[in-house]
């Protein structure tokens, strides 16, 4: 169901690869709810993905870009900023990779180079875009800027690796960012923390099944979907949420907020049948 959301807004996209990715769900429904946009991604993932598939679909183009390279993302901008129109409203960060997780280094015996990438990629590339945005004057005021983290930001995760250190950077950026751009022009910046997703970033983590049916035994409303997500990003753009800023926003279904549910603890339920409980909250 559509309802005029973003009705004559314009934004950017990053990240959509394939129609498992979560940017490529925001897309659809950023379309469906009366937006243009520009996506864009690494000429690697535009070449291997299907991004340009999704660009058909939307009436838009696909610009190439390395979001950790401030000149792609200079023409970046501009050239959205032609191809659409007049200023930009909202963007979608949804970029996250770790050389070390892909190569399976250990947390305690990361390559240094790797991390460098890792934040520079999934972390500074943020600060990168809003950089860039901000010396173009490239955003309306009311724009809303989002980018997508996990939970591992604040607590730790096994197999998550390096991309923990990622993400809490990258909650940090919307914040300071958030301060300046905010009080100058009045654009908003917010950190999306999205339940696991079965994308190919989300396959990325060791044991990602485990970790998937975890977090659905110990979310009140199970794990957030694609989908939703996508949902919730539309309703960050839009006009009704222009006081909501420098915040890292849960879209986990509350699992941000358990300790332990029946769920999960039946998992454990190892030879004490006698302390069964009576009743199953799940
Ligand atoms: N899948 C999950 O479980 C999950 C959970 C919480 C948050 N997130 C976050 O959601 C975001 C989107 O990931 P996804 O799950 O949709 O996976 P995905 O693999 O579909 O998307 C990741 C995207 O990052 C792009 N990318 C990598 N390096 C880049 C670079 N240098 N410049 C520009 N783009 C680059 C990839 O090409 C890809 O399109 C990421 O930030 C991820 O960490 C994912």
């Amino acid at each position: 169901m559509a309802y005029n959301l973003l009705k004559g807004k314009r934004g950017i996209i990053f990240g959509a690869l394939n129609k498992n990715s979560i940017a490529w769900k925001v897309a659809e429904r950023a379309q469906e709810e009366g937006a243009i946009f520009t996506l864009t991604n690494v000429p690697i993932a535009i070449r291997m993905g299907d991004t340009q598939t999704l660009a058909n679909k939307c009436n838009t183009i696909v610009i190439p870009a390395d979001a950790s390279n401030v000149e792609d993302l200079e023409a970046l901008i501009v050239q959205s900023m032609e191809f659409l129109g007049g200023k930009i409203d909202f963007i979608l960060h949804s970029i996250g990779m770790s050389p070390n997780v892909r190569k399976g280094r250990h947390y305690s015996d990361l390559d240094y180079d790797f991390l460098s990438k890792t934040l520079d990629v999934s972390a500074i590339s943020f600060h990168k875009v809003l950089q860039v945005a901000r010396k173009l004057d490239a955003i309306n005021e009311w724009g809303s800027v989002l980018a997508l983290t996990y939970v591992a930001a604040q607590r730790t995760f096994y197999g998550y690796n390096d991309m923990a250190d990622a993400k809490s950077l990258l909650e940090s950026i919307a914040r300071s960012f958030g301060y300046i751009y905010g009080s100058e022009r009045k654009v908003r910046i917010n950190t999306i923390s999205q339940s696991p997703t079965p994308t190919t970033a989300g396959n990325g983590i060791k044991m990602f099944g485990n970790l998937l049916d975890f977090s659905e035994r110990m979310s009140p409303l199970g794990n957030a979907t694609a989908d939703e997500c996508a949902d919730y990003c539309i309703m960050m753009f839009s006009d009704f949420t222009k006081k909501v800023t420098m915040q890292n926003l849960f879209h986990d279904g509350g699992f941000s907020s358990m300790g332990m549910s029946f769920s999960a603890m039946e998992q454990y339920n190892r030879g004490c049948e006698d302390e069964e409980p009576d009743h199953k909250f799940d």
